[in-house]
């Protein structure tokens, strides 16, 4: 069986190119993902005009199921007053769901974790208990288990470190006890994908972590245009599963290719391992 998830982050409608909407509306169209995953920094600053083209966007793809978290764009930035009373009140009443919750379709869950703090305006954060609030349980051995929220838990430049999740070796901790195999998220708009073992080497069993570009934004960084990820896990009765993650970058034609595919499958003691 296979799941198929398209993974977008950072569209920053507000700071977006319209023919890029198009074009990334049409490619999802002809994927047919079977869950679309958002992983924040929706809007450019949290305004209600950027939410509502955020919201007709969602709304032309609406026969895909979505995941959607907020990022630190999505919260106030200059009124202090709504940033600390009521900073989902916008991504709330466009998204009208939790912000933390379980998605399952047939053997892949989903966990969908906020990262972001109306306190610290662009650093991300998750505590263990609030992972474990989400996550508890042992997956099923077949299972693929998948964590997604704003802030990385890895990026391939060392620019980037101060824009890791805060407590990110805590957290990878609660991952690996929990077996979740895949952690998405975005926030510095250059895809990357890696084995947790690099970076956490002090954790023993491994998951992917997976970095989705920004997917709409002119807020490109050298090297990585608009891009998102599409991630097949493949699920099969007596097997370990397996994932494929192949990133699409736009072209000069508006259409999203995939330009680099990266295929995993799970050891029962190692965790994941690149093939
Ligand atoms: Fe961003
Ligand atoms: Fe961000």
């Amino acid at each position: 069986m296979r799941i198929r998830i398209a993974h977008l982050s950072d569209p920053h409608f507000g700071a977006n190119l319209p023919e890029v909407v198009n074009a990334l509306t049409h490619d999802l169209k002809e994927l047919k993902p079977d869950l679309i995953i958002l992983s924040g920094d929706i809007t450019q600053r949290a305004r209600y005009n950027q939410f509502t083209a955020a919201e007709k966007f969602v709304d032309g793809l609406n026969k895909f199921q979505w995941a959607i978290v907020p990022g630190n764009h999505d919260i106030p930035l200059i009124n202090i007053f709504s940033r600390l009373f009521t900073p989902y009140r916008n991504f709330k009443r466009v998204f009208r769901d939790l912000l933390e919750k379980k998605i399952t379709i047939e053997q892949v869950e989903v966990f969908t974790l906020n990262s972001t703090s109306r306190f610290r305006h662009v650093q991300g954060e998750l505590n263990a208990n609030q992972i474990k609030k989400i996550i508890n349980g042992i997956q099923k051995k077949t299972g693929v288990r998948i964590a997604c929220f704003h802030h990385p838990m890895d990026c391939p430049k060392r620019v980037d470190e101060k824009n890791l999740l805060r407590n990110r070796d805590e957290a990878m901790r609660v991952f690996a006890k929990t077996e979740v195999d895949l952690i998405l998220g975005g926030h510095i708009h250059d895809p990357y994908v890696s084995l947790s073992g690099e970076r956490y080497p002090q954790v023993q069993r491994q998951s992917i972590i997976s970095v989705a570009g920004t997917c709409l934004s002119w807020r490109t960084r050298s090297g990585a245009p608009n891009s998102f990820n599409l991630i097949d896990v493949e699920v099969e009765e007596h097997q370990q599963p397996r994932l494929i993650i192949s990133r699409y970058d736009l072209q000069k034609d508006f259409k999203f290719t995939p330009i680099l595919v990266q295929s995993f499958y799970r050891d029962s003691v190692q965790g994941w391992i690149k093939t």
